[in-house]
């Protein structure tokens, strides 16, 4: 069983204390849960950062074991509209508390409240009223600037930060060790940084790549995984597009394209990364930075991709006529 459970499951933090990186957050909400004086909460931050598991063993730590029976879990986006929320919450708030361990309080968690339009927001605020005298609210969002003020002011708030490098690290060391990985240091450096704070991320990256191998887990398979271009791959495409002909260029990028899977978005973004290290006379760096800024719009709009190539190429040579 244990074994097809997907490890973001698996490894969900089962208490406060298993929250990696978000240490203040923790402290504070650890001291409203032992005073007794839980507040309404709205996490807000980005994906993969700790969110829904903090506001779970938040419950596990007041109601204990039983923590189900005590809390609500809506997903406040859900498109069957606020009525059906609102009496979800009504019937839930109404029940008699058969396991009340002494707390006066159920609790009610609506994820993904940024997504609910604002009208649903403003009669959300009304319900939140209502319930207080029996009832904690959590709010679960990735964007504040998309929820109504009235709500949030309703809220002690707090943001979850992208996690810091050091903390990823040390959690996926902790499942390294459990499923005996077999991984490269180089490899976990680069699954680290390329998680970008996204701990669910960095746990996928890493059960992937460890299905995908029956060896040792090194730094390619980690690019793959996470679907990042190797830096090596765009250097050599880049190289080619500067020393080469135009047609030489253009085979190359194509190779890549379709051997490694290269988008061509993906492909602008490491140019540009790359470019920022290179010393050009500003005509240089700006017509490129210009034209490659033309052709990412012109790729998100739908683009030919052949005459977007040709573009990149293009926009690369002549500008390097500047220097
Ligand atoms: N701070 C953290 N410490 C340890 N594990 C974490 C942390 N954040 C996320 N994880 C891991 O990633 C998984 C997903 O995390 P969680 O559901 O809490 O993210 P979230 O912030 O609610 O994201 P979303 O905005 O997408 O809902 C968890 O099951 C857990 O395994
Ligand atoms: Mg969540």
């Amino acid at each position: 069983m244990s074994d097809t459970l997907p490890w973001i499951e698996k490894y969900r933090p089962e208490s406060l204390d298993d929250i990696y990186g978000q240490q203040e957050i923790i402290t504070t909400v650890h001291k409203f849960i032992q005073t007794g004086k839980l507040p309404h909460l709205l996490f807000y931050g980005p994906p993969g950062t700790g969110k829904t598991s903090t506001i779970i063993a938040v419950a596990r730590e007041i109601y204990g074991k039983n923590y189900k029976n005590m809390v609500l879990e809506l997903n406040a986006s859900d498109d069957r509209g606020i009525d059906v929320v609102r009496n979800q919450i009504k019937n839930f708030a109404s029940t008699r508390q058969i396991f009340n361990q002494g707390n006066s309080f159920k609790l009610i968690i609506l994820d993904e409240a940024d997504a609910m339009t604002n009208a649903a927001q403003n009669s959300l605020r009304r319900i939140i009223e209502k319930f207080t005298k029996n009832c904690r609210f959590c709010i679960l969002a990735n964007y504040s600037h998309k929820l109504n003020p009235a709500l949030i002011s309703r809220c002690t708030r707090f943001r979850f930060h992208p996690i810091d490098t050091e903390a990823i690290r040390e959690r996926i060391k902790v499942v390294i060790t459990k499923e005996q990985v077999d991984i490269d240091a180089k490899a976990v450096d680069a699954l680290v940084q390329l998680s970008k704070g996204d701990m669910r991320r960095a746990l996928n990256v890493l059960q992937a790549c460890k299905a995908a191998t029956a060896g040792s887990i090194d730094l390619d398979m980690i690019y793959e995984c996470i679907g990042a271009p190797h830096p090596q791959d765009i250097e050599t495409v880049l190289d080619s597009i500067l020393k080469d002909d135009w047609t030489t260029a253009y085979i190359t990028i194509n190779k890549f394209k379709t051997t490694k899977g290269l988008a061509l978005i993906d492909l602008i973004a490491g140019f540009v990364d790359i470019l920022n290290n290179y010393k050009l006379n500003n005509k240089t760096r700006v017509g490129i930075l210009k034209g490659l800024s033309d052709i990412e719009y012109g790729i998100s709009k739908g683009g030919n991709d052949k005459i977007q190539s040709s573009a990149i190429i293009g926009v690369i040579k002549s500008a390097m006529e500047n220097e």
